[in-house]
């Protein structure tokens, strides 16, 4: 199943958007969870979403507030699953993908950073930052 799941993936490389990858929608809640959780190789090392309160959120991506407002909702699916296929180097890391990781640590070795049900319930909640900073 999650084989056959990468390599559809894998497939529309260039697409600039993905459609679901699991029959069950997204939990938004759970969703929340998997992002304020740091050792899950959280967005917030890189962007910030003004409404969580977690300290030190990251700067290097650009902030995610209102991102919802601006892309669709395949277009954030492909950005969470391989943000390579829109930018070959960018530093995002592949949340779907195992393609291209050298030396991954043994115990981690052919699996993705998210289940494809993680990736849903992620971009549940992504969808829920329709509001722009300081509004
Ligand atoms: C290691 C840093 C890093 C992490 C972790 C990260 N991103 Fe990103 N993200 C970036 C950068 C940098 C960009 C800007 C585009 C680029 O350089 O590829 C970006 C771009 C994006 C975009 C497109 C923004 C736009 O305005 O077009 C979305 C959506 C996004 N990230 C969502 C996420 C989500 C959701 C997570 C967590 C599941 C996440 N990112 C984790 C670094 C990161």
């Amino acid at each position: 199943m999650a084989a056959a799941l990468l390599a559809a993936c894998a497939g529309v490389a260039r697409a600039e958007a993905l459609p679901p990858l699991t029959d069950r929608p997204g939990d938004p809640v759970r969703g929340e969870a998997l992002v304020r959780d740091m050792g899950r190789v959280s967005c917030l090392i890189c962007h910030e979403i003004a409404r969580l309160d977690e300290k030190d959120q990251g700067e290097i991506g650009p902030p995610l507030d209102g991102i919802a407002s601006h892309l669709t909702e395949g277009e954030i699916r492909a950005r969470i699953v391989d943000a390579r296929r829109m930018n070959p180097d960018t530093m995002m890391p592949p949340y779907f993908s195992i393609e291209g990781l050298l030396n991954v640590a043994e115990a981690r070795r052919g699996q993705t950073i998210y289940s494809a049900q993680e990736v849903e319930n992620v971009v549940a909640f992504v969808l829920t930052l329709t509001e722009e900073r300081g509004e």
